[in-house]
């Protein structure tokens, strides 16, 4: 059984001190959720330090980074390395979003080498594929998300991938208000749980957590929560907010218990 997993990726959101006193008022709304569900924020590089120091033992969130690079050290100005975030508690990294790829080049071979690094460290790689809204128009959907997952997981063993999740994010649903519908979610993720199958094997595909990100909201999540292809949630503007993040929280633990 996959465990839903709701990931907050904060983006350039948030001062350190900001980010403390917003941690610890979303730790104390979330005593009533469900424990069996898996809740992870994504602040910025600069506020990790104070959401760990932030963080009670007893809080359910657990803490992950939006990006890292492939190095464990050296002469690479203004990067962050695997090591340098386990030393400081992250349990996942959000790796090849769809800003990194189109504000910032990131390419295929450079987001394999970051997954190579992220899994040799023992954080838990997610990583985000989608495409853009000319590419659904013109039927190019399931080539796009194959191409995507290809490129960067081939060369893997069933083994190294097995702390993988992948985040379906398209780039139309991101920041626009306008969410996939949870057929377009639904169908998406079957397509990438076929390209899992056949390029890792079928028992990974089956245990591979499928996000879906882009526009998620505490109005939409139930719905796109409704089918056991969707294991939870990559969420960015909704995140923001104590009270919306704790909504998505609850309404995600509601689902997994009633088995849906
Ligand atoms: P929004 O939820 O703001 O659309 O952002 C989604 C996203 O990019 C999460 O990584």
């Amino acid at each position: 059984m996959r465990r839903i997993l709701i990931v907050g990726n904060w983006k350039m959101n948030k001062t350190a001190s900001e980010a403390a006193t917003f941690v610890r008022a979303l730790s104390e709304r979330l005593h009533s959720v469900s424990t069996q569900i898996e809740l992870v924020v994504a602040p910025p590089f600069t506020a990790l330090q104070a959401v760990r120091t932030a963080l009670e033992p007893s809080s359910p969130l657990q803490l992950g980074a939006q990006n890292m690079f492939w190095e464990d050290q050296g002469a690479y100005t203004g990067e962050v390395s695997a090591p340098m975030l386990v030393d400081l508690g992250c349990r996942y990294v959000i790796l090849g979003h769809s800003e990194r790829r189109t504000l910032f080049g990131e390419q295929s071979d450079g987001i394999q080498k970051k997954l190579r690094a992220a899994l040799r460290h023992g954080l838990r790689p997610i990583l985000c594929i989608g495409e853009s809204l000319q590419q659904r128009e013109s039927g190019m959907t399931d080539d796009v998300l194959t191409q995507q997952l290809n490129e960067t997981l081939s060369g893997f063993t069933a083994e190294a991938l097995s702390g993988i999740t992948v985040a379906y994010e398209p780039i139309w649903a991101i920041g626009t208000g306008k969410s996939a519908t949870a057929e377009q979610a639904v169908a998406a993720h079957h397509t990438i749980r076929r390209v899992l199958a056949s390029t890792i094997s079928p028992e990974q595909a089956d245990s591979t957590r499928i996000l879906y990100g882009g526009s998620v909201t505490p109005h939409n999540i139930e719905s796109l929560l409704a089918s056991n292809q969707v294991d939870g949630a990559l969420i960015g503007g909704a995140c923001l907010q104590v009270e919306s993040f704790a909504t998505i929280a609850r309404v995600a633990s509601i689902a997994r218990s009633i088995g849906v």
